[in-house]
């Protein structure tokens, strides 16, 4: 049987506050959550048996799956603190049935990927090795563990998040899935928080144990900044990247219960969700607009996600933005790249400009 483990437990702080109630895994992504998608991607690879390793808002995952009825057993790996990812793979590896030698799939709980997984098992199964992990190749790795390797794809080192430039000796970085052999993961010290990325892998390498990169090109995004979260939910929707529960490419995916005014444009892979209401000459252009959610007349909303129950007001414009639940933006704002507006404020009309467009002062001097 075969047997993974999701790393969900991580507070998603890069993601707040679109995270503050809902653990990233569970955000909406192409119309489902964002651990639907990679369920369907395990069962697809044969995966029978999966067990999340939960710890922030851990019960909100049993919520999600309790009517699950897919052919998948689901078991639940609760940390009552933070286990560390190291720590977080041991503390589920309990819960696995395999035995000692049986490789073991484990995945990121964010990632976005085409890689094959039944390829990486393959790699891990015909070289026998220790622990496998997927490699790709990123334009700035700094934000990532750079895996230089050798000609046969042996593991030379392992360095998490290089903090000069001297230490990007690779672009080739850790893409947050491997193959465990599952007494190797047994072996993880179990009374403490443990870093996979810091101590267990360049302690393996350190040791000579067998371990492997399986580099390819495939699609791959790690999810988990707000910018990088609506371009991998663009992705799904216009085809660039591949989930079994996502409809064919389209330019939008809008629930059926969303009212669109027919003058707008709703473009580059954006979402609308349920109950939405989209105004007359609005542009929606790689954003996701949540449900309930109101965007009134000439709005024009960019590379952004406005959670459900927010408002975008008249004329407004949003880049890069993120607006929390209940938050509403007032008419004529035009808000600032990376802005995050925290759930249920309230920025009254003109409020906010960023542009060199006076607006009337309203006060009598
Ligand atoms: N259960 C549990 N407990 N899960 C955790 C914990 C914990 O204490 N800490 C983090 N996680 C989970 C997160 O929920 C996420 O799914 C995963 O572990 C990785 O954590 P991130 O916070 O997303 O790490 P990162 O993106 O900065 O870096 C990791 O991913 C990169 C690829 O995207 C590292 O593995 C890097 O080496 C890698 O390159
Ligand atoms: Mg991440």
């Amino acid at each position: 049987m075969q047997e993974a483990i999701i790393l969900v437990g991580g507070k998603g702080t890069r993601l707040r506050p679109l995270t503050n109630h809902t653990p990233k895994p569970l955000l909406n992504v192409a119309g489902s959550s964002f651990i639907r998608h990679q369920i369907a991607k395990l069962i697809d690879a044969g995966v029978e048996h999966v067990v999340f390793a939960t710890s922030y808002l851990a019960g909100l995952f049993e919520e999600e799956f309790q009517d699950f009825s897919q052919d998948l057993r689901i078991s639940y790996a609760v940390e009552k603190v933070p286990l560390g990812t190291g720590g977080a793979i041991r503390n589920a590896g309990r819960l696995l049935r395999g035995a000692p030698d049986e490789p073991v799939l484990i995945l990121n709980g964010d990632i976005l990927s085409g890689v094959d997984l039944r390829g990486i098992l393959a790699a891990h199964r015909g070289r026998d090795a220790d622990v496998t992990l997927h490699l790709t190749r990123v334009a700035d790795p700094r934000a990532f563990g750079l895996v230089p390797t050798d000609d046969d794809g042996r593991v030379l080192s392992f360095l998490e998040k290089p903090k000069t430039a001297a230490e990007c000796v690779t672009d080739q970085i850790n893409a947050g899935c491997y193959v465990f052999r599952r007494s190797v993961l047994d072996a993880i010290p179990g009374d403490r928080e443990v870093s996979v990325e810091q101590e267990t892998f360049p302690r393996l390498v350190a040791a000579g144990a067998l371990v492997y990169g399986h580099t390819t090109a495939d699609y791959w995004r790690d999810l988990g900044t707000p910018l990088a979260f609506v371009h991998g939910s663009a992705d799904l929707v216009t085809g660039r990247a591949r989930s079994p529960l996502v409809p064919p490419p389209a330019e939008a995916l809008i629930h059926p219960t969303a009212r669109i005014d027919p003058s707008a444009r709703v473009l580059g892979g954006s979402c609308v969700g349920p109950h939405a209401v989209i105004g007359p000459d609005v542009v929606i252009d790689r954003a996701i607009i949540g449900a309930r959610v109101t965007v009134e007349s000439g709005a024009r909303v960019h590379e952004s996600v406005a959670d459900h129950d927010s408002v975008i007001g008249a004329r407004s414009v949003l880049r890069e933005a993120v607006v929390g639940c209940h938050a509403e933006v007032g008419a004529d704002n035009e808000l600032p790249a990376q802005l995050r507006l925290s759930c249920g404020i309230r920025i009254p009309a003109q409020g906010v400009r960023v542009s060199g467009t006076a607006v009337a002062c309203p006060t009598v001097h």
